[in-house]
């Protein structure tokens, strides 16, 4: 097949080409370049290249002609950036989304929508179904549940040949060091300061980033039309996590540092994945082996983060933790 994988320069999205690309498939890349957009995540893998928006419907058309599937992973992804401003997300993650779709459905070609467990909003117990109503509760995970409700309105309006993908917290090589692990693992060896939101005590479901990239890759090979598919991972609170990369990288514990927690912080999310396991969907990687691993990428790879880490995210970091971290 040849497949346009939007923000296929992203964390998850290069991911997904190299797999696509060693399962032999021909990818075209469509991606804009913003600020976690890194060419060099795709170094040495053979890919068309189209930089670009999503929401300009001309570049869609240029990027997408000839292609059999689209893979939709472009988006503005990070809750506390989403909380400094919202207008990026609902561009990329709204109307870009519209602009795929309105592609796809003349093309009449398959998209898969990369979705996120945040669309449910926080669950008290039990594990959300894709079902369940979507309660989002940041600008993000707002922006990220208006994608995925066109989808849906698009397969039963016109008939378009949609689905969904929701995946819990994603982590490994190559993600942008604003998220919690990244952020944390860069911070410990630097011997900078760990800010916990709060009492630390939020649960996630952590994913390995192919493990995840191999629920997307079945979805799209054999998920049934308008099916939403979650993927969920191995629970554990950030007190937990931010204990294991202190152990992992060696840092002094008294980095960790409990700051103003963020604004309609959910408190867990947790995903029922039994419709993806149906299918054949399994983790192959334990939490522990791929924090060991993540970790590892992270010290040897000092010349992938610290140009970032010393450039545009040293501005945002400011911005988000200064007062925090002085308060
Ligand atoms: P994050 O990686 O931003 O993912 P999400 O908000 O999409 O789940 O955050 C994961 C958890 O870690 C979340 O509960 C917020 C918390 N967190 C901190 O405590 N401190 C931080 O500096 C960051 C970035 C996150």
């Amino acid at each position: 097949m040849r497949i346009l994988v939007t923000g296929g320069c992203g964390f998850i999205g290069s991911h997904f080409v190299k797999r696509l690309v060693g399962a032999g498939d021909k990818v075209v890349v469509l991606d804009k370049l913003t600020y976690s957009g890194n060419v060099d995540n795709l170094e040495g893998v053979e890919h068309a290249f189209v930089q670009g928006d999503i929401a300009d419907p001309g570049v869609v058309a240029v990027a997408a002609e000839g292609c059999d599937a689209v893979v939709n992973f472009a988006a503005e992804s990070h809750v506390d950036r989403s909380i400094l401003g919202a207008g990026e997300f609902i561009r990329t993650d709204v109307l870009g989304t519209h602009v795929l779709l309105e592609w796809a459905r003349q093309a009449e070609v398959r998209l898969v929508q990369v979705s996120t467990d945040e669309v449910y909003g926080d669950v008290a117990d039990g594990a959300s179904r894709e079902e369940d109503p979507l309660r989002p509760s940041s600008p993000y995970s707002a922006s990220k549940a208006g994608g995925d409700l066109q989808v849906l309105a698009y397969v039963r309006t016109y008939g378009l040949d949609g689905l969904i993908t929701r995946g819990a917290n994603t982590y490994g090589p190559f993600q942008y060091p604003e998220k919690l692990i990244p952020l944390f693992v860069t911070n410990a060896l630097d011997g900078e300061a760990l800010p916990v939101y709060g009492d630390g005590r939020q649960r996630r479901e952590w994913l390995h980033v192919e493990d995840h990239c191999a629920a997307i890759e079945l979805a799209l090979r054999e998920g049934e039309t308008g099916g939403i598919y979650n993927a969920g991972g191995e629970e554990r609170d950030n007190l937990e996590v931010t204990q294991r990369i202190l152990e992992l990288t060696g840092a002094d514990p008294n980095l960790v540092r409990h700051v103003e927690d963020r604004p309609g912080h959910d408190r867990r999310y947790c995903l029922d994945s039994s419709r993806l396991e149906a299918l054949g969907w399994r983790r192959t990687r334990s939490f522990e082996d791929g924090i060991v691993e993540t970790v590892a990428w992270y010290r040897d790879r000092r010349d992938w983060w610290e140009p970032i880490k010393s450039g545009e995210s040293r501005r945002y970091y400011e911005q988000q933790y200064a007062a925090r971290l002085a308060g």
